[in-house]
Parts: C-alpha cells; structure tokens; sequence
C-alpha cells in the first residue's frame, strides 16, 4: 500500500449517529483517502458512479478489517444493524500533511528545488523571511535545518506556533519588521547560515529595500545562500498589482554583485490573488540564489 499519513480522525460512530452525508453519495476531496474500520456490528458499503448508480456493494463487519477508499471514488455506507459502531480517518501523501490537516500551501517551488543545494554548502540554520504561517520553514525544518521564522503578522506567527506546538516542530520564531533592518537583533548570535524569502519582498517600503537587504547580507555567515523570489516591474511587463516595495528588473541582481550568483532570473508567474474575471494576476517574478564569498568561520 502506499505510505499514506493520518490527518484527521472522526469520532467513532453509532447506527444513530453516523452522519447523514455518509449515508448518501459522496466522495473524498482531492488527495485524500478515507479509512472506514467497523469495530462491531456491520454496515452495508456502495461503490457508485457519478450518476448515483450502484456499481457495486459489500457487508463490512470488524472481521473485515480497514476499508481503504480511494481520493474522489463515489460511495456511501448505511448501516446494517444497531451493534454498529464504525470508525473514520482521513490519510493523505506525507508530502501534503501539513496542508491537508493545517491549510498550508504546499512550500514554494524555489524552495524545494533548493535543498540539494543546501546540503551540498556548511551551515544548518536558515532565516525565513516574512514566513507567513511558515510552509517553507516546517518544510527546511523537516529537513534538518536550524530555521528562524520572522513575520510581521501576528496572527501568522501565532498561526505558525499552534502548528508547531501541534506537530512537535522545533523552530525558533518573532513578530519582526523586516523595514526596521535589524536582523542581529532577533537572531540567536546574531548571525545565520542562510535566508530565504519568497514573494515578501512587494510588500517593503521602498526606501527601505537597500538597508534592507544590506543587513541581510550583513547578518549572513561567509558561504551562505540566499533565494529571494519577488514580483519584479518594468515599462514592457508592469506588475498589475500596486506595491510599496516592488523592484526594477534586475534591481536584485544589481544589489548582489558582491555575491557568487548562483541562478538569477525573471520570468512570467501567477500570484494566487486573482482578479474581477477570476483570472490569477500575473507578473515577472526575480529569482535569486546567490552565496556571500569568503570562507565560513
Ligand atoms: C505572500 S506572503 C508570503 C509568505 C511566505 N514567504 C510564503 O512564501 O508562503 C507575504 C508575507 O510577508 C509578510 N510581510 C509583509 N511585509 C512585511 C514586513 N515589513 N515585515 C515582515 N513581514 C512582512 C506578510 O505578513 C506575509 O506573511
């Protein structure tokens, strides 16, 4: 069976209580499967098709074990007798646990692509900035790094805790204006391997975009990386969206000449926000990943 992982755990039901929707046609959502268990008693289980039409159908008791379904098959179960006392979970890939059971969006492309780089260059702790509720920080969490979360929403950064205290994550965390540019400040030691941000940089007063990235580079440890990703303007692909802090094509890059660029470009991409023909706004979006040079001490 594939490797599949518990999200959510529905309360055990009687004849009496098991909710109605079960007992008509329906489905699970998109990337979920359903684990039915009967513990005692027996219910009857349809599998049908988009019309409601019986395609088939069994008698699940407990000597009949868990009962898998597959995401988006059409079903329903129905109680067979009084005994009945059922059980339901839902299970999801591993890869997807942290959206399914917390709504989290999966973690940034840029960021997944970056591991293989990450493990291949010293230095485990990573800044992530203007987190949000911290997709890309529980993903480098899970994959071994020492991740500060820095967000100036404090509903995000409690968001990110419950999700921390509920999974058993460790990760260090603050409320922080990335405008004030004083990260040595809200790091432990003051400095940090690597810093990742992804789509925050708009959203910085514009006069504060060079401070501000002077003192990430500032705070980063000889040899690290950084990959900002950000919605970037010009006169032949104006960003539709209205900015404080929206950068020049190739602004960013311009600011990290001192740096080993490692991969910079501009390409066409889509916010998730979308406009009044719900069509997703679109724009150039920079990637940077650059490395500080010198030797790491
Ligand atoms: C589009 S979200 C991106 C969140 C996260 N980086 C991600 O990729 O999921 C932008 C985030 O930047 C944060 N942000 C915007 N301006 C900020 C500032 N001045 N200081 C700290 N965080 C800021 C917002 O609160 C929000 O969580």
């Amino acid at each position: 069976m594939k490797d599949l992982r518990i999200y959510e755990r529905m309360p055990e039901w009687s004849a009496a209580t098991l909710p109605h929707g079960f007992r008509r046609k329906h489905r699970t959502k998109e990337g979920t499967w359903a684990q039915l268990t009967v513990h005692a008693g027996a219910l009857r289980f349809t599998h049908l098709d988009a019309d409601g039409e019986e395609l088939s159908s069994r008698v699940v008791d407990a000597a009949a074990g868990p009962q898998l379904v597959e995401p988006g098959v059409w079903h329903k179960v129905e109680p067979l007798d009084d005994a009945l006392r059922c059980g339901l979970v839902f299970l999801c890939d591993p890869s997807r646990y942290l959206e399914k059971k917390h709504g989290l969006t999966a973690p940034h492309s840029e960021v997944r692509a970056l591991l293989p780089t990450l493990e291949a260059v010293p230095g485990r702790s990573m800044l992530d900035l203007g987190s949000g509720r911290g997709r890309n920080s529980f993903f480098l969490a899970e994959h071994g790094l020492a991740v500060t979360a820095l967000d100036r929403s404090d509903a995000a950064i409690a968001k990110l805790r419950q999700i921390q205290t509920d999974e058993g994550f460790t990760l260090s965390s603050s409320v922080y204006d990335i405008n004030r540019a004083s990260l040595a400040d809200v790091i432990e030691g003051g400095v940090v391997d690597h810093v990742i941000s992804t789509v925050v940089f708009q959203f910085l007063e514009a006069d504060r975009v060079p401070a501000v990235i002077d003192d990430m580079q500032a705070v980063t440890r000889n040899g690290g990386l950084h990959l900002i990703v950000t919605p970037v303007t010009s006169a032949e692909m104006r960003c539709p969206i209205a900015f404080p802090g929206i950068l020049r094509r190739g602004e960013l890059r311009d600011r990290y000449l001192d740096w080993n660029i490692l991969r910079y470009d501009e390409t066409l991409g889509e916010f998730h926000k979308r406009d009044r023909h719900g069509q997703r706004y679109k724009a150039e979006f920079a990637t940077l990943i650059a490395r500080k040079p010198g030797t790491r001490h």
